[in-house]
C-alpha cells in the first residue's frame, strides 16, 4: 500500500462516523478546504434534530460536501452559501452528486446575507464560524434569519483552555495558524456568549473528545495527497499538541419562540 493510500484508509471510521463513511474519502479530499467536514456535520446532527423537508442554510459551505450530506441524509432542501467559492463551482459538485433539485448554491457574505427574515428551518457551520461568528453582535443578526424554534448548529475550532486565560497563543499553535487561533473558543465560552443574549436557548456546548485525532487523520491524509507545505505545517501542529488543547467545538440551539 503506498502511503496515499495508507492515509485514505485512515479517513473511514465507520464506528464513530458510520453515514460518512458511505462517502468516498477521494472525494471528499478533492473538496477540501478544512478537517472532516462530515465528520463534524454527521457529530453535530445528533443535537441538531434535523427533518426530511427542512429548510437548512449551510454558512460557508465551501466546496460543498455537506450541504450534499445534509440534503442526502435528511432530505432537506439546503441553500450552500459561501464568500470564497464561486456559486457555479459549488452547482456543479452538486450535480455530479446528484443532489442539484435540493440544494442551491449562494454566493453570500456572512454580515450581509441575502436571505428573508425567519426563512430557515435550520442553520448549520461548518468550520467557518470562527471567521465571522465571534462578536457580540454576530449572533443576533444570524438568528434573525431563524423562523422561532428553528436550530442553528455550529462546529468549530476550539481549545481546551482560552487564549485569554493563557496569557498568549501557545507557540506550536502559534507557528501554524498564528493570531487566529483567538477565535478558537471553548464551549462554555461560546454557551455563555450565546445564551447571554436570551435569544437563543443552548441544547449542547461540548468539544469533542477525539476532535484532535480526527483533525490529524484528516491532515495526513491532505498532506499525502498534496504534499503541501500547509498541510505540513497543521500535522507538525496537531502531532505537538497531541489532544491537549485542540480539538473541534459542536454547539447547538433553539431559537426562542413557538417551534
Ligand atoms: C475552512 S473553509 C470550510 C468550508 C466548508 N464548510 C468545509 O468544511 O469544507 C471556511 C469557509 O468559510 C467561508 N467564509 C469565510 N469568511 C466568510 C464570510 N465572511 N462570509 C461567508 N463565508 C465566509 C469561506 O468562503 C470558506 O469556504
Amino acid at each position: 500500500m503506498t502511503a496515499a493510500e495508507e492515509a485514505l484508509t485512515l479517513l473511514r471510521q465507520p464506528d464513530r462516523y458510520p453515514r460518512s463513511a458511505a462517502y468516498d474519502p477521494e472525494w471528499l479530499l478533492s473538496l477540501d478546504m478544512g478537517p472532516n467536514p462530515l465528520w463534524l456535520l454527521e457529530d453535530l446532527c445528533r443535537d441538531l434534530d434535523l427533518r426530511p423537508g427542512m429548510r437548512i442554510l449551510d454558512l460557508g459551505s465551501g466546496m460543498g460536501a455537506t450541504s450534499v450530506f445534509l440534503a442526502r441524509e435528511f432530505g432537506a432542501e439546503v441553500v450552500a452559501a459561501d464568500l470564497w467559492v464561486a456559486p457555479e463551482t459549488a452547482a456543479r459538485v452538486f450535480a455530479e452528486a446528484g443532489v442539484a433539485d435540493r440544494v442551491r448554491a449562494v454566493r453570500a457574505e456572512a454580515h450581509t446575507l441575502p436571505f428573508d427574515a425567519e426563512s430557515f428551518d435550520a442553520i448549520v457551520c461548518i468550520d467557518a464560524f470562527e471567521y465571522f461568528g465571534t462578536a457580540d453582535n454576530y449572533l443576533p443578526y444570524l438568528v434573525g434569519f431563524l423562523r422561532p424554534g428553528g436550530r442553528l448548529g455550529v462546529a468549530t475550532p476550539a481549545m481546551r483552555r482560552e487564549v485569554r486565560d493563557l496569557g498568549a497563543v501557545p507557540p506550536h499553535i502559534k507557528a501554524c495558524v498564528g493570531w487566529e487561533a483567538i477565535a478558537w473558543h471553548t464551549a462554555e465560552w461560546w454557551r455563555f456568549q450565546w445564551e447571554i443574549t436570551e435569544l437563543v436557548t443552548v441544547t449542547a456546548a461540548r468539544l469533542q473528545e477525539h476532535g484532535c485525532d480526527d483533525w490529524l487523520r484528516w491532515a495526513r491524509a491532505g498532506l499525502a495527497r498534496t504534499g503541501s507545505t500547509t498541510n505540513e505545517s497543521v500535522v507538525a501542529m496537531l502531532a505537538a499538541d497531541r489532544g491537549e488543547l485542540l480539538t473541534f467545538a459542536l454547539l447547538a440551539a433553539v431559537k426562542a419562540g413557538p417551534r
